[in-house]
């Protein structure tokens, strides 16, 4: 022990006092550097190495008290004295009149401070080793900074490992591991390949930000063949991709969660996210990669084996996400096993015929020819490209906290339906766009199992007369459905409140609204029953196109929807008798609501009104039939003069709504034929009366 104690002793005391004092510019006692003139520092003789301040940027800005390559273009820092502590503007440093190296924030604040606590005259120099040291005259270095080193060790630097007495060493041939006895252990990286040792290069060694101790050279002449760069010579370790933490269920080393691994040419990692995945903060780099479609994905048990895929990953490979291994099977077996697995997301087959699967999320992912012999399968769900990216329907998964903030925390209620209630919301990541957010009333998503599936045969609607569903979500208990705003607003707000649309533009609104189920009832993938058709759900845009909302809410109905139901789904007012007489449920109930608004587009009133001239008046649908019975279409279109004009097709139109809310099913059109009619490409016959066995004449 005393021995290498006396060892590190003669090291720091063997540079000869007389070579210091002959070629050193000796800072004296009293001599001061400020922050306002960093132009002045003390520099080595040499002039490759310089003490003072550097301006650095760490948010606003701030100065290092430093010690720097003075040559070289990016005065590369390889000491600081107060890293953790950066000073203002006003700063200074002081070598004092008692021999401190002191350190000052503009209020005279000590920030730092070396004490000599030695006799005598002290003074400071900056030797071409880039070692700052405070010294005497009597006896030798006193304060070398090459003992306190920060992350960085220059040749000539030596590390003392305290417990074992070993010490790492650096010279110009490398760098060296000695045991306490002098004994040579191990050569940590050698600077031979580099001509380094006839002096034409700089080197320093760095214990980096990600953990890795980089060997680094820089050629003092451009004529030595490399550029003019620091390169990394050689890393301990030497690919940090490989390494694996200590705890195996911990994310990898170097890259985050699911993040892929691999060593660029600069011998820096490098974090790839796999294909299908995400990085979870774009600005991290190194960080976690996340599913980019939702982890229920894989649970959601109304999708079949064959809705998944499975894509090979060369040279890659996963450590420590395995949950189930099988020996003795084929890779096809192993394959197929992981897509029928809800837990799976990834599987990796040996050639000795083993199968790993591994479960989300994937862990210590690396990609690196050493992993060659393993296949690596990644599972993801084929239709995926359905579920993000189908031209002109981008449809996002978002978190309740994306949509909580994007309403600013469902301040703004836009109205309440049957089955959700509606938000204000803006996309502040989408210039601010407007959207509208519902909230799906949690009776009506209790015990839904497939809102994921139901979500996705919603987006695949896409019809001009359909508000467009832009996103959802579905987390835990939260079930909300992302539209389109409409800039216009309700048609119950136009029809009722406002002024009233012109004739000529309700019958534009029926014809679109016809359109829009038509569409829902007979041209979607899935039949989809709307069930709460109102001018309430039938919104217009800028152009004053209508088209029908919450259709998606509807859909996710339809599940429980069974043939015949006592629960009744719709507005009063706007249902069907089927809904009240335990008859099965069919796209007629739409035909009836539409029937219901279409009068009330006509005749520009409620479907039900108690303050009228008449009590027969009251119920728009009793009265439509007596005045259409008794030939007085004048009364239903009152002072509208436009409609008044265009009698025939305000008869015609009337017509249509009569044969739409017929009591018996059988007996409504299909949506097809109403808009057909409405377009004129199909004749309209005269309507059974709706309320009396007796028919028209
Ligand atoms: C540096 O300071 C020491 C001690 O004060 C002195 O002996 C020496 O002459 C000085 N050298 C130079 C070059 O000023
Ligand atoms: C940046 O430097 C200022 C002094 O100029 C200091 O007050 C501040 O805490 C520093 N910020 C960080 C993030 O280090
Ligand atoms: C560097 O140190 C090693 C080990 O102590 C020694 O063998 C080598 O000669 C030294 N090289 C130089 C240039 O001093
Ligand atoms: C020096 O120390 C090393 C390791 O502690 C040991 O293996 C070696 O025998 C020692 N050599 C001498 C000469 O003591
Ligand atoms: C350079 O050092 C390596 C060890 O890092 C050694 O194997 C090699 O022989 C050396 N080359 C020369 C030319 O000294
Ligand atoms: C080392 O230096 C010699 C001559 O000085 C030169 O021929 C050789 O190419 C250099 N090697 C490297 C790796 O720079």
């Amino acid at each position: 022990m005393a021995f290498h104690c006396m060892f590190l002793f003669a090291i720091f005391l063997v540079f000869p006092l007389s070579t210091i004092a002959q070629s050193y510019k000796n800072v004296s006692l009293g001599s001061t550097l400020t922050t306002s003139d960093v132009t002045k520092f003390w520099p080595s003789p040499s002039g490759d190495f310089a003490f003072g301040f550097q301006r650095i940027r760490n948010g606003s800005s701030g100065f290092l008290l430093a010690i720097w390559f003075n040559k070289l273009e990016g005065k590369t820092i390889v000491w600081s004295a107060n890293r953790n502590n950066i000073v203002p503007e006003g700063s200074k440093v002081e070598l004092s009149i008692d021999g401190r190296l002191v350190l000052t924030d503009p209020n005279g604040q000590e920030i730092w401070a070396r004490d000599t606590a030695s006799a005598g005259p002290v003074y400071g120099a900056m030797l071409d080793t880039g070692n700052f040291v405070l010294a005497t005259s009597s006896s030798g270095i006193l304060w070398p900074s090459f003992d306190e080193p920060t992350d960085t060790i220059l040749p000539g630097q030596v590390l003392n490992q305290r417990s074992s007495g070993n010490q790492v060493s650096f010279n110009q041939s490398g760098i060296y591991l000695h045991a306490a006895n002098g004994t040579l252990l191990t050569l940590i990286s050698s600077s031979n390949e580099t001509n380094s040792t006839s002096g034409q290069f700089y080197q320093q060694a760095i214990l980096e930000y990600d953990g890795v101790f980089r060997h680094y050279v820089y050629p003092k002449r451009s004529s030595s063949g490399r550029p003019m760069v620091w390169s990394s010579l050689h890393s301990i370790p030497d690919n940090i991709c490989l390494l694996l933490p200590q705890h195996l269920e911990r994310q990898g080393v170097a890259c985050g969660f699911n993040s892929l691994c691999s060593m660029g040419t600069d011998r820096r990692p490098r974090c790839d996210c796999p294909i299908k995945y995400i990085l979870n903060d774009p600005k991290d780099k190194l960080g976690s990669c996340n599913l980019n479609f939702p982890e229920q994905v894989f649970k959601d048990e109304s999708r079949g084996v064959e809705a998944f895929t499975m894509h090979e990953m060369l040279h890659t490979n996963w450590i420590g996400s395995d949950y189930e291994y099988y020996g003795d099977v084929t890779e096809d077996w192993c394959k197929q096993n992981c897509l029928s697995d809800c837990h799976c997301v990834a599987a990796v087959h040996h050639p000795r015929k083993e199968c790993w699967k591994k479960r989300y999320p994937l862990l210590n992912g690396r990609t690196d020819p050493a992993e060659y012999v393993f296949k690596f399968k990644g599972k993801y769900p084929k239709k995926l490209s359905a579920y993000q990216d189908v031209p002109g329907v981008n449809i996002r998964s978002f978190s309740y906290n994306e949509l909580e903030e994007a309403t600013n925390g469902f301040e703004e209620q836009l109205g309440t339906g049957a089955f959700s209630t509606g938000y204000k919301a803006v996309l502040n990541d989408d210039n601010g766009k407007r959207v509208t957010v519902m909230k799906l009333h949690k009776t009506v998503t209790e015990g839904e199992q497939g809102f994921l599936a139901e979500v996705n045969s919603i987006r695949r609607t896409n019809h001009n007369n359909l508000v467009q569903l832009l996103g959802f979500c579905n987390e835990g208990q939260h079930r909300l459905l992302m539209y389109e705003h409409m800039e216009t607003g309700s048609l119950a707000d136009l029809l009722f409140k406002y002024s009233r649309l012109s004739w000529s533009q309700r019958v534009q609104v029926a014809i679109d609204t016809a359109k829009g189920l038509c569409y829902l009832h007979e041209e979607c993938s899935t039949q989809i029953i709307h069930s709460d058709i109102m001018p309430q759900n039938v919104l217009l845009d800028e152009g004053l196109t209508a088209k029908i909302a919450d259709f998606g809410i509807a859909k996710l109905l339809r599940k429980d929807q069974t043939r015949t139901t006592t629960k009744i789904r719709g507005t009063r007012g706007y249902v069907a008798q089927e809904w009240f007489r335990n008859m099965p449920i069919t796209v007629k109930v739409d035909v009836y609501s539409f029937g219901i608004l279409l009068l009330e587009l006509i005749c520009c009133r409620k479907s039900y009104k108690q303050d009228v001239a008449n009590e027969n008046e009251m119920i728009l649908a009793e009265w439509a039939c007596d005045c259409y019975r008794r030939k007085e279409l004048h009364l239903l279109a009152g002072d509208d003069e436009e409609a008044v004009e265009d009698i025939e097709m305000f008869k015609k139109l009337l017509m249509v709504a009569i044969w739409c809310i017929q009591e018996n099913p059988a007996l409504r059109p299909s949506m097809k034929k109403v808009m057909l009619t409405l377009e004129g490409s199909v004749e309209v016959s005269i309507p059974p009366d709706p309320f009396s066995f007796i028919c028209f004449v």
